[in-house]
């Protein structure tokens, strides 16, 4: 068993423990590393983030995510650990949509609903992938009709490491037919380097002043709600834990937030989101291009899965997935993901580690 102190570096055997061939295609882990020690794992199996290596305040390297140890675990993974998440991630009510007259069924498999772009979508799906300087570029083509939606859509996504601790991740797509789109990665972060503990003590801060609520089945039911004054006030940074537990609707159907919020108006040079893990002094910030980000406190957890000697449990691991809104398609109120032969979806998201 490795301890999470020895989760392995990226040796030789390391590296062949996520190398495979699939169908034909090559699968293999790329690094990037920097000056200060930063390292990031990639694999070309969902395009996926495998783990990332930063220091602590006392100079202390270890993974902040949750991760595998190998690549048949990855591929039997449930909860999207660090893949790429489309066509359209997150939920479609109903798992129906109409787009220019035409209705579109895709599956359900969220209950009555629709998940993440499917079964064995982009994110358990070999990508082709080029090294590039200090970045790794994957792209797939996701065929016309895969898991009923419309359009062959051509999906790029770079990972660069810089100098400053940022992994920069840009995400284009263009299709030949009228679609959707919405690209995200599902990284899940516990900034302690100890993913054995919650993340309930890690403090965040949300530039968002609404939320959209959710039915029992968490479908956005259309409205934007002021977070002021519920549990879902982030605007002044606050422990995860200190009212995920509150008697409150929208906790109970997320079982914890997993909510999207509404990101505000703001310089592209601030952050979306800071979060700050005080024993480590860990920071993260969150900068994006996006309108919304889904916070998700892995209120789905339950130990199945496993990777550095940990079975990881409740509450272990947050995700902050940049994101078009969640049933968008269905909610003409919310901005757009729909996509136009033509036209070019550009999305960048950024990760940037610091010590506070
Ligand atoms: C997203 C969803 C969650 C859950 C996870 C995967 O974050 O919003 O409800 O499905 O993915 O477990």
């Amino acid at each position: 068993m490795i301890s999470p102190e020895q989760h392995p570096s990226p040796e030789p055997e390391y590296m062949n423990a996520f190398s495979d061939t699939i169908d034909g295609k090559k699968v293999e882990l790329f690094l990037l590393r920097n000056d200060n020690g930063m390292e990031v794992a990639l694999s070309n199996y969902g395009a996926a983030i495998v783990s990332i290596r930063v220091p602590d305040k006392n100079g202390k390297i270890e993974d902040v995510t949750l991760s595998y140890d190998n690549l048949s675990d990855l591929r039997a993974g449930k909860s999207y650990f660090g893949c790429i998440v489309g066509r359209f991630a997150n939920r479609i009510g109903g798992a129906q949509f109409t787009l220019d007259g035409v209705t579109y069924n895709v599956p359900k498999n969220d209950g009555n609903n629709a998940l993440h772009g499917g079964v064995n979508s982009i994110d358990k799906q070999v990508w082709k992938a080029r090294k590039m300087n200090d970045a790794i570029r994957f792209t797939i083509d996701i065929p016309d009709g895969e898991n009923g939606y419309p359009g062959t859509m051509k999906v790029t996504v770079v990972y660069s490491l810089k100098a400053d601790n940022s992994l920069v991740i840009d995400y284009t797509a263009t299709t030949d037919q009228p679609t959707v789109v919405n690209l995200t990665n599902h990284v899940y972060f516990n900034l302690s380097g100890d993913p054995s503990r919650t993340i309930l003590n890690h403090e965040v801060a949300i530039r968002s002043s609404q939320f959209t609520p959710v039915d029992s089945t968490l479908i956005p039911t259309g409205e934007l709600k002021a977070v002021k004054g519920t549990p879902f006030d982030f605007s002044a940074s606050k422990p995860i834990g200190r009212d995920i537990n509150m008697d409150d609707q929208q906790l109970v159907f997320g079982k914890g937030y997993d909510h999207n919020f509404v990101l505000d108006k703001r310089n592209p040079s601030e952050a979306a989101v800071v979060v700050v893990e005080p024993v480590s002094g860990r920071k993260m910030e969150v900068f994006t291009t996006q309108p919304g980000v889904q916070f998700y406190t892995g209120n789905f957890l339950n130990g199945t899965e496993k990777g550095r000697g940990v079975s990881y449990a409740y509450r272990t691991g947050f995700c902050l997935e940049t994101q078009q809104f969640p049933d968008a398609p269905n909610k003409s109120q919310f901005p757009s993901p729909v996509l136009r032969p033509g036209e070019k979806w550009v999305g960048q998201t950024i990760y940037r580690f610091s010590i506070q």
